[in-house]
């Protein structure tokens, strides 16, 4: 196992009907703004259980935070929530109303113009304060509601943006705001979550017992819970586990001292920016053919994965792994995710765009190992076609 450091200070308040618990998680004489997205929080009551949780405190509300929430918006939330003398943001919402207000979180205190604070990749924004906030999460998929972590789009490129200043006060994990939820965002929600665990997974042996166990025991939750939550909203004891899977996904605790290997995010992320296809779905299209490319690479954590997670145990090892990577991509499936590219309308010149995308972000040294290159992103969005 690696050396590592793990912090994380986002409080996790779970279960139903506690919203009234708002009012014991922020200051009595805060001033608090609610950020929203297209509507949905408002439409289906959310906001206004929130607002009854926040008593008596001023209240100020932004609406309108896209899917892939567009920097230009945030920025006009930002100049609102300055003018308000806002000092407390409650994000009500999915990964893209949380990632953007941890934004403007940061941007209320940015000295540089605010575009710098999209100019810092995974390194790190150089900011020395944010405005403290807490989350009410409607959409499990992300982990946004518990990490440092935040993707914002901006010129139609998505750019990360992290800060352990914007990790969550708190975050409401209640499993009944999210039965609102299409069909369709519960797949990709689950396709996300597990995406997630693979990318931090899936890579090197490092003999991390811990985290590769716990990486397994969320990958079997997901593919036990997932299909119910998708085919029955009433299933609450489903949703709740699906609800923690996804937040521990990515909280940091299953990274912590292995390998990572973003590159499937990497690929998906040009494919949202050029073609709007949903964050998960994204995920769920490339995950198969990235395993497939990469099978040398990854075979000892592959047949690790085939045998504790899928339950593989007769045959060749070539054939394990071919078997867990077909399973994986059929689980996807189940769940009414295509995955080839021509479903969406990506053709040659498509793919060409895609790289052509990531070389501009820099995106050409990817995976665990730092060889996955341009020339290997191309193969293998040409063998999803
Ligand atoms: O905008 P509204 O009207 O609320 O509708 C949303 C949106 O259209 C809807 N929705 C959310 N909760 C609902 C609901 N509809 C009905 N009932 C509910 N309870 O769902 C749609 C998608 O929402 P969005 O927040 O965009 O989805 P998701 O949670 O998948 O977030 C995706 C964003 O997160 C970023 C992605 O890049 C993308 O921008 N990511 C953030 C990460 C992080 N912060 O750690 C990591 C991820 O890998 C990811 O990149
Ligand atoms: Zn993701």
């Amino acid at each position: 196992m690696l050396d590592f450091n793990f912090y994380n200070p986002t409080q996790i308040v779970f279960g139903q009907n506690r919203l009234n618990e708002l009012d014991q998680l922020i200051p009595q004489d805060a001033k608090v703004m609610i950020v929203y997205g297209g509507g949905s929080a408002k439409r289906f009551g959310t906001i206004a259980k929130v607002v009854e949780g926040l008593g008596k405190r001023e209240v100020v509300e932004f609406g309108g935070v896209e899917a892939n929430p567009q920097f230009e918006t945030l920025v006009k939330a930002t100049d609102l929530a300055k003018s308000e003398k806002v000092d407390f943001l409650l994000a009500v919402g999915g990964g893209s109303v949380m990632d953007g207000t941890k934004f403007i979180a940061l941007a209320m205190h940015y000295e540089k113009d605010a575009q710098d604070i999209l100019m810092h990749g995974f390194g790190g924004v150089p900011a020395t304060k944010a405005t403290d906030l807490g989350c009410v999460v409607t959409l499990p998929a992300t982990g946004s509601e518990s990490n440092m972590g935040a993707v914002i789009t901006f010129n139609e490129q998505k750019y990360p943006v992290m800060s352990a200043l914007t990790f969550p006060k708190f975050s409401f994990l209640d499993p009944d705001f999210t039965k609102t939820l299409p069909k369709e965002q519960v797949a990709n929600g689950v396709a996300d979550a597990f995406v997630h665990v693979v990318e931090q997974y899936i890579t090197l042996p490092i003999n991390a017992k811990v985290q590769d166990r716990m990486s397994e025991g969320i990958l079997q939750t997901l593919l036990e819970v997932g299909p119910v939550t998708y085919n029955d909203n009433e299933d609450i004891e489903a949703r709740k586990n699906f609800m923690w899977s996804a937040t521990t996904a990515l909280n940091g605790f299953i990274g912590v001292g292995v390998a990572h290997d973003w590159a499937t995010h990497m690929i998906g992320h040009e494919m949202t920016a050029s073609y709007g296809i949903a964050h998960g779905r994204t995920l769920a299209i490339i995950l198969p053919y990235l395993l497939r490319e990469r099978k040398d690479k990854k075979r000892e954590k592959l047949l690790q994965y085939a045998e504790r997670v899928w339950n593989l145990k007769e045959g060749t090892v070539d054939e394990k792994i071919d078997k867990a990577i077909d399973k994986t991509e059929e689980f996807f499936n189940s769940l009414d995710i295509v995955t080839n590219l021509t479903h969406y309308g990506i053709d040659d010149k498509g793919i060409d765009q895609i790289v052509g995308n990531m070389e501009k972000m820099g995106l050409t040294a990817l995976s665990e190992t730092q060889d996955l290159g341009l020339d290997i992103v191309k193969k293998i969005l040409i063998s999803a076609k």
